[in-house]
């Protein structure tokens, strides 16, 4: 199927597959694909280096505010932060611990989100669109998107995923570890004040709980040929 590109806000919790099925997408679409994650990810493990306690809201805002962020992988996997140049440890148990605390902070996710849609805009007009993955992309960062996904799936194989994904990067992992953590990162990022994780009333939802990625992102160019938000493909 052939589609143009254009702006594509995916949300969902973690794991539920966003970034596998976002890069496919945006490689299929011709344009860039930008995992917001990795860049409260860089907060966080910027707020651990410097000893900034993640409840000092005032100095985790203004950590957000001071640095310079450049991303530098356009597979989203990499970020240069204040000339220091991050990949795997933005995923260590570490900051996996405390990302969410991060994101709840009023003044980190205005920095960030002022960020993401410049980005987007830039994208917008030199490449024709952006695939930006996140949580609050359809209903905050990008409420004006061409379309909006939202992806769920089983916690047990979201855990799932991420223990294999680990394994296979030759790291240790603890399935039952993973799955608590990922649930109690879904559980804050849902039930913060600001901007919480939710479905945007005119999203395409997929559960991909027993789909391929491919088949994820044929579902989506599906709904993106024919305009389609929120019928729940
Ligand atoms: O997608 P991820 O697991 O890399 O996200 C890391 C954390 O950042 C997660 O707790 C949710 C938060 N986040 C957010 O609040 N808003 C976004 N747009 C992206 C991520």
């Amino acid at each position: 199927m052939t589609v143009k590109a254009g702006i594509v806000a995916i949300d969902g919790q973690a794991a539920a597959g966003k970034t596998a099925v976002g890069r496919e997408l945006a490689r299929r679409l011709g344009c860039p694909f930008l995992d917001t994650g990795i860049m409260y990810r860089a907060i966080t493990w910027l707020a651990l280096r410097e000893s900034v306690r993640i409840d000092d809201a005032s100095g985790l805002g203004k950590l957000a505010c001071g640095c310079s962020m450049r991303l530098t992988d356009a597979e989203g996997g990499a970020i240069l932060l204040n000339d220091i140049q991050l990949g795997p440890e933005l995923r260590s148990a570490q900051v996996d611990e405390h990302v969410s605390l991060v994101a709840r902070v009023t003044g980190v996710r205005r920095a960030l989100v002022r960020q993401q849609r410049d980005i987007a805009t830039q994208s917008a007009q030199d490449l024709g669109g952006i695939v930006m993955v996140g949580r609050d992309i359809g209903t905050v960062v990008l409420p004006d998107a061409d379309l909006k996904v939202f992806m769920v799936a089983a916690p047990e194989v979201r855990a799932r995923r991420r223990y294999d994904e680990l394994v296979s990067q030759g790291q240790g992992a603890d399935y039952q570890q993973i799955l608590a953590n990922a649930q109690a990162r879904d559980k804050i990022d849902s039930e913060r004040d600001d901007s919480p994780l939710a479905q945007a009333s005119e999203a395409l939802v997929i559960d991909t709980s027993d789909l391929t990625i491919d088949q994820v992102v044929e579902r989506v160019l599906e709904g993106f040929a024919s305009g389609k938000s929120g019928a729940g493909l």
